[in-house]
């Protein structure tokens, strides 16, 4: 097996391939209108993708918000990312988001190049949030980022954050 990390711009194909992967672990989500996608994401953002024998089964995205939005989050306002305004996103603020990590559940075995390329760049950045609905998604977070606060008792949204240098 050849496992990669590969960074890339999200293109149309790239954008397609990550929707396809969501479409096992977010199940509430109407995929047959993929707009969403297109609003959200564009060759403006890069995705860092697992890829085993040349498929896409796994990615991490990070995303630069605007400064109002990651203090909201920093206040545990939101408990979820699907409604966030578009403008919202590719602000040059300084601040960063996390949207989603995800490895096919078949593929989990080989996730650990992933994690270590997300550690890496957790590293490089200030003022980057995540918000986490799932008990892997906190795991995961915990072995990156410190737990800020829970957003959601009922579901057990939380966020967690890294480098943090601003006073909410
Ligand atoms: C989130 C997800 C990608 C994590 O992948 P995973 O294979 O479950 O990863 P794990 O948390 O089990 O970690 C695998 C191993 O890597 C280690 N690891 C995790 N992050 C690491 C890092 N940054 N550096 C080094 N090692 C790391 C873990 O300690 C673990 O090792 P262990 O088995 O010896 O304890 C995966 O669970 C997933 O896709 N889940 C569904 C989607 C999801 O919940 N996303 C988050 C939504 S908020």
């Amino acid at each position: 097996m050849q496992v990669e990390v590969k960074k890339v711009k999200m293109t149309d194909d790239v954008i397609m391939s990550i929707l396809e992967i969501d479409k096992e672990f977010y199940t509430n989500f109407d995929y047959s209108d993929s707009s969403w996608y297109f609003e959200r994401y564009s060759d403006k953002n890069d995705a860092f993708l697992l890829v085993v024998d040349g498929n896409i089964v796994g990615y991490f995205l990070i995303v630069e918000i605007s400064k109002s939005l990651y203090d909201d989050i920093l206040r545990l306002k939101h408990d979820h990312d699907y409604d966030f305004p578009p403008q919202e996103w590719n602000c040059k603020s300084g601040c960063f988001y996390i949207p989603s990590v995800l490895v096919k559940q078949e593929y989990r075995r080989f996730s650990l190049p992933l994690l270590e390329r997300l550690y890496k760049e957790v590293q490089t950045k200030n003022n980057l949030v995540a918000i986490t609905v799932s008990q892997e998604g906190h795991r995961m977070a915990e072995k990156v980022l410190k737990l800020v606060g829970v957003a959601n008792p009922q579901k057990d949204v939380r966020v967690y954050g890294s480098n943090l240098d601003t006073s909410i």
